[in-house]
């Protein structure tokens, strides 16, 4: 599996640089289909973990992870790729990478929540090798359920 170059991928934990929070408040609002209010951001980033990966000039998909208990699995929060780089494989290298980035931290396993009315990001979390765990009735504001997934048993 290809990766991105180490000068094209970016991890910071436990902090994160004021012009990257603004970058993944921006993203959020424009491309997440769950969008955080204002007040929901955390006051720092003392146990999450963001990437970040970009092409030749532009920030090209980004990530956010909760480390709820360092011995349990880490909590994807949001994954995005920006649409003009979409369905091109791009996700699955990133999300791959940064399973890796994690790994190295000790951060061996991930669990998430995903609408059952997204098959794109749905995809790319069994491709990823992210397995359904259970089914929540009515998580989302449109009524949609979430599925739960994660990355071991
Ligand atoms: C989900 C998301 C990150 C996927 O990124 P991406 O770069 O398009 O993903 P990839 O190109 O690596 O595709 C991964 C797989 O998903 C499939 N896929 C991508 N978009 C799809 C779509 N709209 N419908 C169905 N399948 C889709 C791809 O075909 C591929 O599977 P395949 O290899 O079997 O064909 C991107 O769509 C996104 O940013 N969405 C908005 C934010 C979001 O919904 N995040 C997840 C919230 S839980």
């Amino acid at each position: 599996m290809t990766t991105f170059l180490k000068n094209k991928f970016e991890i910071f934990q436990d902090q994160l640089p004021p012009e990257k929070v603004k970058l993944l408040t921006e993203w959020d609002q424009h491309f997440f289909p769950w969008p955080w209010k204002t007040d929901v951001w955390p006051k720092d980033f003392k146990n999450y973990v963001a990437c970040f990966a970009f092409d030749e000039k532009e920030t090209i998909a980004m990530a956010l992870f909760q480390v709820t208990d360092s011995e349990g699995p880490i909590h994807l929060l949001k994954i995005m790729v920006h649409p003009s780089s979409r369905q091109k494989g791009l996700g699955e290298i990133f999300f791959t990478q940064c399973l890796q980035e994690l790994k190295k931290r000790g951060l061996n396993r991930c669990f998430l929540e995903v609408s059952s009315q997204n098959p794109a990001a749905i995809r790319l979390y069994q491709k990823c090798g992210f397995h359904q765990f259970h089914q929540i009735p009515g998580f989302y504001r449109d009524g949609s359920c979430a599925l739960t997934m994660g990355n071991y048993q």
